[in-house]
């Protein structure tokens, strides 16, 4: 069923602390758009109704986030070949005929954000090593989206080894695990140091290694945003290095979806980030 003013929405439990409203908010009022993107709270307990009714909802799709990602990936109807490699679903789109697809955005995202901060040619840095530290869900799509952008080299470092080993298999071929007390001799040939781990937020201990021993052109990414600047970025910048906050995967990975709900493909502007910045620190 469509309706004359689109809605979407972003499901979680709880949700009250998701950006996303505030993202969706800006891009519809500055495209004119006389829409709305609403924040749901749903326990899991009621997940699988919500999806089940979502077709006579009035809703054209939304976000999905904790703890919901895997429950959409395994209720949604089909599947984009992103999600089915991550095995999450963050975006979800009602399609004309009622079905529900899936999506995951994440990967895209951060590599979009490589792009506008480092250039097209990030892939290539080190001769395409990449080293991921940490193996949650962030982690699983981040390594699909590094593989998809022709990385030739993915490690994969955990505190809980087995976990490093499941994500570094998604990236088949291409991908290994490795201990977390080998990280000095690997940084020495990594391109990419990318940390989705925990360490760094507010609240947690700051992730301490040594970065010296990285190469001049490597480039260190953080997906923690709260704070923007951690210990890790300020450690990278004062070694000279590309420094990539978090917040900028952020804000990439809901362009597709808002193009899917409300038609145009919206821009991730320094206007939109210093709104996000803002209300981060208020
Ligand atoms: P997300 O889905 O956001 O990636 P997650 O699944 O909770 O979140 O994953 C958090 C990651 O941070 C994991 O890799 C976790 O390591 P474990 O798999 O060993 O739990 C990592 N992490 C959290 N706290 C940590 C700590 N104190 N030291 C090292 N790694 C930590």
């Amino acid at each position: 069923m469509s309706v004359a003013n689109p809605r979407a929405f972003v499901v979680g439990h709880p949700i009250a602390h998701s950006r996303s409203p505030l993202i969706h908010g800006y891009w519809l009022a500055a495209h004119g758009i006389p829409g709305s993107y609403e924040r749901l709270d749903v326990p899991p307990a009621a997940f699988p109704d919500f999806i089940r009714a979502l077709p006579d909802s009035g809703f054209r799709g939304g976000n999905v986030t904790i703890p919901h990602k895997e429950a959409a990936f395994a209720l949604a109807d089909t599947l984009t070949p992103r999600a089915k490699a991550i095995g999450a679903v963050n975006t979800l789109v009602v399609e004309p005929d009622g079905r529900i697809r899936g999506d995951n955005t994440d990967a895209p995202g951060f590599c979009a954000h490589l792009d506008h901060t480092l250039g097209a040619a990030w892939p290539a840095r080190a001769g395409g090593t990449a080293l991921v530290l940490g193996a949650g869900g962030a982690a699983r799509a981040i390594v699909v989206g590094l593989a998809e952008r022709g990385l030739r080299r993915i490690w994969v470092a955990n505190r809980t080894a087995a976990r490093a080993e499941a994500v570094a298999a998604l990236a088949s071929g291409i991908g290994a695990a490795l201990a977390w007390d080998d990280l000095p001799a690997a940084l020495a040939g990594t391109g990419l140091l990318v940390n989705t781990t925990s360490l760094g937020m507010k609240g947690q201990p700051p992730l301490a290694i040594d970065l010296s021993p990285l190469p001049a052109e490597a480039a260190v990414a953080d997906i923690v945003y709260a704070p923007l600047e951690t210990e890790l970025l300020a450690a990278a910048r004062r070694r000279g290095l590309a420094a990539v906050d978090g917040l900028g995967m952020l804000l990439h990975q809901a362009v597709p979806g808002f193009e899917a709900w409300f038609g145009p493909r919206p821009a991730v502007t320094p206007a939109l980030r210093d709104r996000i910045v803002a209300d981060l620190a208020g």
